[in-house]
């Protein structure tokens, strides 16, 4: 099957210019103008941006988490996905306590199998470091889960010490691997938490208001030095705090292999939305949580310079309704995690590029071309030449999107961008070759993604 995307502007992280894009089978096989063969579909995209397909590296889909499993599974999610203009998620895998990876790795695999409509690849959360687990990762890394997810929050749930995030560092550095970190000091929000609930503060602001920014800053550095004392890369996820940004940038600035991503929301929602009426402020309480409006302009400008590299979502839904319900007496019953697989790329166009905070071609790279790089899936993913994966998004500059429950395909009950217009809209996206969103209406198929099997570091 050759399909011929004719007239529109391709944009990829560095370059932008008017070509047709013939893709054969599943592949790029050819940029230029002029093509001269005669295609078996051609899609029209004067007047369209052609990007590389959408890459967000942090997802949970079907995860049980906060004593309830997160309210989109591999089909719900990646139907959404695709019609944001994501073709490649890596969602993460959980190792049970006395459990070994394979069986997390396995466990996961059949989540997706049959499920996926975009492929999709696994980071492998560790919720304990033995020798026979870390031995284990070397076998992972061969099967193409190179990054390892470790939490410093999140006592008795996810957390592990110092020493334990240290030897699995050592050994991440000796495999080839890259460690993701949630950086936030668990312990001593675990005692701000206690205090609060014995003071009788039970709303959901004081979600945020047990998590300051100067704990997510304090983690943030430790992780960095433990990670240079252990000679890995390391990849901070959810960055939400400017003070824990501070610190990427030194890190960066000194030559460190420091990387970051923050998510729309904390680029677009902030502390006040835990103020909103009732227990309308659970729809924001996710880890880290939202930080004040006045220190976006610093996640931006990191964008902007590089120094945070990634833009995911973390979308990690619950639905009000039984679920955030959990938390209705105590804040820190609440399910952590907001939904946004769907909204990722309209928001950072609108809010970054038609707003111009970031170029066009920035906005290719933080959204996909960065994270495939970091990641093990570059140029397979994350670009457009000629070899490359045919994910591709005709993405049109002008349509608007507003963002509703009543419109969204994700699986949960509300949206946190509730009436939000954003300008410029997904209309086709393609999946290794297949058209899977044609003119906004899904044509893909659930099952038809592949696992994408991530390199190592050389
Ligand atoms: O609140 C969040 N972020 N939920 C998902 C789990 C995690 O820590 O990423
Ligand atoms: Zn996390
Ligand atoms: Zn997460």
């Amino acid at each position: 099957m050759k399909t011929l995307i004719r007239g529109g502007t391709v944009v990829t992280a560095t370059d932008t210019y008017q070509a047709d894009v013939l893709i054969d089978g599943e592949r790029i096989a050819m940029i230029g103008n002029q093509i001269p063969i005669v295609p078996d579909k051609t899609i029209d995209a004067r007047g369209k941006f052609v990007i590389p397909g959408g890459i967000d590296v942090h997802t949970h889909l079907d995860m049980p988490f906060g004593g309830t499993t997160s309210a989109d599974d591999f089909r719900t999610g990646t139907i959404a996905a695709a019609y944001g203009g994501t073709t490649s998620i890596v969602d993460f895998a959980i190792q049970e306590r006395g459990g070994t990876l394979r069986q997390a790795f396995d466990t996961w695999m059949a989540k997706a199998d049959g499920k996926a409509a975009i492929d999709y690849g696994f980071h492998m959360i560790m919720r304990e470091s033995t020798p026979a687990l870390r031995e284990e990762m070397g076998a992972l890394v061969r099967e193409g889960v190179t990054s390892f997810k470790l939490f410093m929050a999140y006592p008795g749930v996810f957390f592990l010490d110092d020493a334990a995030i240290f030897r699995t560092m050592q050994r991440s550095g000796e495999i080839g691997a890259t460690i993701c970190m949630h950086a936030e000091n668990g312990p001593v929000i675990d005692v701000l938490v206690e205090q609060a609930l014995a003071k009788g503060y039970t709303a959901p602001k004081f979600h945020a208001l047990t998590r300051p920014a100067r704990l997510e800053a304090e983690a943030t550095y430790r992780a960095i030095c433990l990670a240079e004392v252990a000679d890995v890369p390391v990849y901070i996820v959810h960055l939400s705090a400017a003070e824990a940004l501070e610190h990427v940038t030194a890190a960066r600035d000194r030559g460190l292999p420091a990387f970051a991503e923050t998510c729309p929301q904390y680029l677009f929602l902030s502390y006040e939305n835990y103020e909103e009426p009732g227990f309308s402020g659970a729809k924001y309480v996710m880890s880290p949580p939202l930080r004040a409006k006045e220190k976006q302009k610093e996640l931006w400008r990191g964008l902007k310079f590089n120094d945070l590299q990634a833009v995911s979502t973390d979308h990690c839904p619950f639905c009000m309704k039984g679920e955030k319900e959990l938390g209705a007496n105590d804040f820190s019953k609440i399910p952590n995690g907001a939904p946004g697989i769907e909204s990722r790329m309209s928001l950072m166009y609108d809010g970054g590029v038609v707003s111009g905070q970031i170029t066009m071609n920035r906005f290719v790279e933080i959204t996909s071309t960065g994270p495939a790089k970091i990641f093990g899936m570059f140029p397979k993913k994350g670009t457009i030449a000629v070899g490359s994966d045919a994910d591709i998004v005709i993405f049109d500059p002008e349509r608007k999107t507003t963002w509703s429950v009543k419109t969204h395909h994700m699986n949960v009950d509300y949206n946190p961008y509730e009436g939000r217009v954003c300008q410029g809209a997904v209309e086709t996206v393609l999946s290794r070759g297949n058209v899977i969103v044609e003119r906004g209406i899904f044509t893909g198929r659930a099952g038809s993604g592949n696992f994408i099997k991530r390199a190592a570091r050389s």
